[in-house]
């Protein structure tokens, strides 16, 4: 295809593929705007919350939490795809990462491409390309068997290829990093809404937030309805939030995104998987400390068709994970994961939203790669997300405020020398919130910035899996070529989204 965005059908066979890719709580934070023939911009689209499209405030409030991270992270990923997307079509698409951070943030990627020239995809390409469409992120048990070591270095190698530094966590780094992160499920859930108020969001009903849409976060296109308050009042300059009300938002934010909607976004409850028997859990927490079961049939004794263990398994020796030791009767049966998840984490040299682009495209050939091998991939990054939520600027005297998500872990020190270093030499809020990240495994024999960490394995027990795609919105596309520019919309002979 020699002009690939001549009408809708080839706008879509460029897009498509990339709405395919993971993004945090299935937010689907991106927009697309094409410019020119030869060009087309990727953009953070940051919902109809107070603040619409302004990712610049978000990004640069005084305490902006995980979100511009992991949005970021999330378009990196669909870049990864539109790159494939042109690959497949013979175009060598050149990115152009955040130019013009100052007057125009909200434009995270430019991809230029030649019109008219085209030359075959090679055949890793195609594999990727492929991989697109058989990736999702997987909840599930996974083997007990490792991953083959070889493939493991196959992804690290994707990532590099995308200036990103995936590692696998061996054994006592895995382990804390396991417990780390039931550590910050529990905080997130114990942070219930008490009725401050403060995001203006759905009356909590279940512990959950009941919105006027049926649970999606805002009442328009789908797009993430932002936990612009906060933000909101720093920029304003209201005194700053605490780090207790700023965990109740982002927990009530997380409700908001994982109470199940059928408007193609969010986590659906059918994706969360099934709850895990084990102490320190290998997968999120979506129910936030919820007692029923994640979603699906429930017979008292199979859920979506596949029998539950009425007890937990396993025994936690050998360096596996620990058994749950507070199950109670009537509790919802768990299911016993592998005894020794594999985790990796991500890496990347800085802090600045190019970097969070770079970690998204590094993290989706990874996962691409791992996926045409045969292996599976979950995400366990909530620790991150709360080293983000917690490590603030305060907006009175410019001072970094101590971390009490890790003040309340002697085990994993922010050490208060490197974050003083930080302060000395960084005058960017964002850049020393990579240092947070970075201290939560305590002293770790790496230097770069942690963006992310993944589980990998081999599915297992696949016959009594439910479905476990996860759906995705109609995107924002704006043909910009026109005056006035023009929304695109689906081609009714058009792929739909799945
Ligand atoms: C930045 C980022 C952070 C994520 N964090 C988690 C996580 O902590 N736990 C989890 O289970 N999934 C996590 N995910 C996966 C998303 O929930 C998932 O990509 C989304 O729901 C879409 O589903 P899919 O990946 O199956 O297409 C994360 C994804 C991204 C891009």
């Amino acid at each position: 295809m020699l002009k690939p965005f001549a009408d809708a059908p080839g706008i879509y066979r460029v897009i498509e593929p990339a709405l395919r890719a993971p993004s945090v709580c299935n937010t689907q934070p991106w927009s697309f705007r094409i410019v020119a023939d030869d060009r087309i911009e990727l953009r953070a689209n940051v919902g109809n919350g107070p603040g619409r499209g302004r990712w610049d405030l978000l990004l640069h409030s005084p305490a902006p939490g995980p979100w511009p991270r992991e949005y970021a992270i999330s378009c990196g990923a669909a870049l990864m795809n539109l790159r494939l997307a042109f690959r497949v079509l013979g175009h060598d698409p050149v990115i152009t990462l955040v130019p013009d951070p100052v007057d125009d943030p909200g434009l995270l990627a430019s991809v230029e491409i030649m019109v008219g020239r085209t030359h075959k995809p090679g055949s890793l390409e195609q594999e990727l390309y492929d991989a697109i469409w058989q990736r999702h992120t997987d909840r599930w048990p996974f083997s007990d068997t490792p991953v083959r070591p070889g493939i493991l270095v196959e992804m690290e190698r994707a990532a590099a290829h995308e200036h990103g530094w995936l590692r696998v966590l061996h054994g006592p780094f895995s382990r804390r990093w396991l417990k780390v992160a039931a550590d910050a499920d529990a905080a997130i859930a114990a942070a219930r809404d008490r009725g401050n108020g403060m995001n203006g969001g759905g009356a909590v009903r279940d512990g959950r937030h009941s919105t006027a849409d049926g649970g999606a976060p805002d009442g328009g296109n789908g797009a993430p309805d932002d936990g612009m308050s906060v933000t909101g009042d720093d920029t304003a300059g209201a005194a700053p939030a605490t780090y207790e009300a700023l965990l109740r938002q982002f927990r009530d934010e997380l409700a908001q995104r994982t109470g199940g909607s059928d408007s193609g976004h969010g986590i659906p409850r059918t994706a969360f998987g099934p709850r895990p028997a084990t102490a320190h859990p290998p997968v999120r927490d979506f129910t936030l400390g919820g007692t029923e079961p994640a979603g699906g049939e429930w017979d008292g004794t199979e859920w979506n068709g596949v029998e539950w263990v009425a007890e937990p398994r396993g025994n936690g020796q050998n360096g596996g994970t620990a058994e749950r030791d507070d199950a109670r009767p009537g509790d919802v049966p768990r299911e016993r994961f592998e005894r020794h998840p594999q985790l990796m984490m991500l890496f990347t040299d800085r802090d600045e939203p190019a970097d969070w682009l770079r970690a998204g495209q590094a993290l989706q050939r990874a996962l691409l790669t791992a996926t045409s091998l045969g292996v599976s991939a979950s995400f366990l990054t909530q620790p991150l997300e709360l080293a983000d939520l917690a490590f603030r600027c305060d907006s009175q005297d410019g001072r970094l405020r101590r971390l009490p998500f890790l003040e309340s872990h002697p085990g994993l020190p922010l050490h208060r020398r490197a974050a003083d270093a930080s302060q000395r030499r960084s005058s960017s809020a964002v850049e020393r919130r990579g240092y947070a990240r970075r201290h939560l495994l305590g002293a770790t024999p790496w230097l770069e910035v942690p963006q992310m960490v993944i589980r990998v394995g081999y599915p297992e027990n696949q016959a009594g899996k439910p479905d476990i795609s996860t759906p995705r919105q109609e995107p924002d596309i704006i043909d910009a070529r026109s005056a006035p520019p023009v929304r695109v919309t689906r081609p009714r002979s058009g792929p739909a989204p799945r």
